[in-house]
C-alpha cells in the first residue's frame, strides 16, 4: 500500500460509499439521449468512499495547508483578514445562495437589492457616482476602468491618439498587464523621494497622447502620496483621466474619499477590504467605482429603482458591455455588505485607524531588527529590507520559510520590486496585541538565527507537513495529469443501486 498522502480517488474501493439516498423516482435516461453526440472516451474513474474517507481527507488537507483560521497571515498588499463567519452563514441562506441568475426581476428583488445597497453604499464610502459590482476580482476591476476611460476618450473624438497609461515603478504587477490587455503602452516613471510620485517625472511623461494615469493609493510602500491634489490637477490639465488602484482601500475607509480627491475611477478588492474570503485566487469581487462622467460606460445592465421596484437596465447604449456572466460573485457581494452593515460608519474607520496602528507599530519594533528603507509613519502596511541579513548567507525567502516553523505565513517577499530583498507585512486591524508580539518575537528570533544559526533558515520550513519545496522545478515541470499508481485500489466506474 502506498503510505503516502494519496489524492481522494486513490483511497477506498469498490462499494464504499456515504449514506444511502432513497431510491430515484424519475426515470432514468441513457445518456446519449440527454447529450446527443457526446460519447465518453471511457468508464468514468469517480473514487468509491465512504464517509469517514472523505471527511479524514478533507481534514487533512486543510492541516497541510496555512490559512487565516489557523494562524497570522501578514500577506503585504493582500489584507488577510479575519472573514466574519456570520456573513458565511447569511450568504448561506437560501433565499441568497438558492437564487437563480436568470430568476425575473421580479422575483429577485432581495438580491437586487443587495446588490443595489452594496453600490450606493460603496459610492457614499468611495466618493464616486456610482459602482459597478460586477468584476470578479482587483485585475478584472482594472480591466473594466481602463475600459471605461477609453469609451471616454472615444466619446470625445480623442480614442485613437490617447493609447498611453502612466504607471509608476512601484505599482502591482496587475497595473501594467490590465494596460496590455488593451492593446495600449504603459510608461514607467520612477518613484521619487520616499518612494511617493515624482511629479517632475510625471510631467515629463504626460501629453496628448496618455490616456490615464494610474496610482495606487497608499502605494505598495504603505506610504500615503501627499502629493495626489497636485497629481489629479496635472493630469486632468493633460485631457488625461485618473485611476486609482484601490486594492489598498483598507487604509483609507472614513478617512478619506478617492473622489474626493479627483480621482475618476477606481477599483476595490472587497475580497481585501471588506472580509470576504480570497477563496484561493478566486472567486473575489472587484467593483469599479466611477465620477459622474464615466456613468454612461458603466458596464450593462445597471439596476436601477422605479416606485420601489428594482430592475435590470439593459437599455445602456454608451456602455462597454458585460464583463461578467450573470451578476458576477454574487455570494462575495452579500458577505461584503453584511460586513458594512454590521460595521457600521464608525466600525468602519475604526478598522483603518486600527490597521494603520497595528503597522506602524510593528514596524516601529523590527526596525530594530531589520533595514527600514522608509522611515516616516505607514499606513496599514510597510515594507522591510532583508538585505542586512545576506552578509550570513540568508535570504528573504529563508526569513519567509522559518516564520512558518512559528505558525506564520510569510509576509509578501520580493514585492515591491523598488525595495532589494523586501518583506512586505501587512498585520491588518483582526490580530490582536498579543498575536502582534508573537509575529514581532518570531522575526526577532530568525534575525537573531541569522547571525548565530543560518544553517537553520536555510533549511526552513523543519516542522510543516511538506519541507521546502522546489518551485523551481515545480514551474518548469508542471504536472497536471493523474496517472494511476500501480496497485491503486480498484476504482471501477460508479455502479448504480436500485
Ligand atoms: C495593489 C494591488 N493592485 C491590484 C491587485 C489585483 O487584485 P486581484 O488579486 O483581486 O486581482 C492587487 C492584489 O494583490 C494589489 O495588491
Amino acid at each position: 500500500m502506498n503510505l503516502e498522502r494519496r489524492l481522494l480517488i486513490e483511497q477506498g474501493g469498490a462499494g464504499h460509499r456515504g449514506p444511502e439516498l432513497p431510491g430515484c423516482d424519475v426515470p432514468e435516461r441513457p445518456l446519449a439521449e440527454l447529450l446527443p453526440g457526446v460519447r465518453l472516451r471511457g468508464p468514468l474513474r469517480f473514487p468509491q468512499v465512504s464517509e469517514p474517507e472523505v471527511v479524514r481527507h478533507f481534514i487533512e488537507l486543510s492541516i497541510l495547508n496555512h490559512h487565516i483560521d489557523r494562524g497570522m497571515y501578514p500577506l503585504g498588499s493582500c489584507t488577510m483578514k479575519h472573514n466574519p463567519k456570520i456573513n458565511d452563514e447569511i450568504a448561506s441562506l437560501p433565499g441568497f445562495a438558492l437564487s437563480h441568475p436568470l430568476a425575473s426581476d421580479e422575483s429577485s428583488q432581495g438580491s437586487l437589492r443587495v446588490m443595489f445597497e452594496l453600490q450606493k453604499v460603496l459610492a457614499e464610502i468611495t466618493g464616486f457616482a456610482a459602482v459597478t459590482t460586477q468584476p470578479s476580482a482587483g485585475a478584472q476591476g482594472e480591466m473594466t476602468g481602463l475600459l471605461m476611460i477609453r469609451a471616454w476618450h472615444r466619446s470625445r473624438g480623442e480614442g485613437e491618439r490617447r493609447t498611453r497609461v502612466i504607471v509608476p515603478d512601484s505599482a502591482h504587477g496587475t497595473n501594467p498587464a490590465s494596460v496590455h490587455l488593451l492593446g495600449w503602452e504603459t510608461v514607467t516613471i520612477p518613484s521619487g523621494e520616499h518612494a511617493t510620485i515624482d511629479l517632475q517625472a510625471l510631467e515629463r511623461s504626460l501629453g496628448d497622447r496618455v490616456a490615464a494615469v494610474m496610482l495606487t493609493v497608499p502605494n505598495t510602500l504603505g506610504l500615503f502620496e501627499p502629493r495626489i491634489l497636485e497629481v489629479t490637477r496635472l493630469a486632468h490639465a493633460a485631457g488625461a483621466q485618473v485611476y486609482m488602484d484601490g486594492a489598498n482601500l483598507n487604509a483609507l475607509v472614513g478617512l478619506t474619499r478617492p473622489g474626493d480627491l479627483g480621482f475618476d475611477v477606481m477599483h476595490i478588492n472587497l475580497h481585501k477590504t471588506f472580509s470576504t474570503p480570497h477563496g484561493g485566487g478566486g472567486p473575489g469581487a472587484g467593483p469599479v467605482a466611477v465620477a459622474r462622467h464615466l456613468e454612461p460606460f458603466l458596464p450593462a445592465p445597471v439596476i436601477e429603482e422605479r416606485d420601489g421596484k428594482l430592475g435590470l437596465c439593459h437599455d445602456r447604449p454608451r456602455s462597454v458591455g458585460r464583463v461578467h456572466s450573470f451578476h458576477g460573485n454574487f455570494g462575495i457581494l452579500v458577505r461584503a455588505l453584511a460586513y458594512i452593515l454590521t460595521l457600521g460608519p464608525e466600525g468602519l474607520s475604526r478598522m483603518s485607524c486600527t490597521a494603520i496602528l497595528n503597522a506602524n507599530y510593528l514596524m516601529r519594533r523590527l526596525a530594530k531588527s531589520y533595514e527600514l528603507p522608509h522611515a516616516e509613519h505607514c499606513m496599514h502596511e510597510f515594507v522591510l529590507s532583508g538585505r542586512g541579513l545576506r552578509k550570513y548567507g540568508v535570504k528573504t525567502l529563508d526569513v519567509a520559510k522559518r516564520l512558518l516553523d512559528f505558525g506564520v505565513h510569510a509576509p509578501t517577499v520580493y514585492f515591491p520590486l523598488i525595495v532589494e530583498e523586501a518583506l512586505m507585512i501587512e498585520p491588518t486591524e483582526t490580530e490582536t496585541l498579543d498575536r502582534l508580539d508573537h509575529f514581532a518575537e518570531a522575526m526577532e528570533r530568525i534575525a537573531e538565527e541569522a547571525r548565530t544559526a543560518p544553517e537553520i533558515l536555510r533549511a526552513a520550513p523543519l516542522t510543516t507537513p511538506s519541507r521546502r519545496l522546489d518551485e523551481g522545478r515545480a514551474a518548469r515541470e508542471l504536472k497536471l495529469r493523474w496517472t494511476a499508481p500501480s496497485g491503486a485500489p480498484d476504482s471501477a466506474p460508479l455502479t448504480r443501486r436500485s
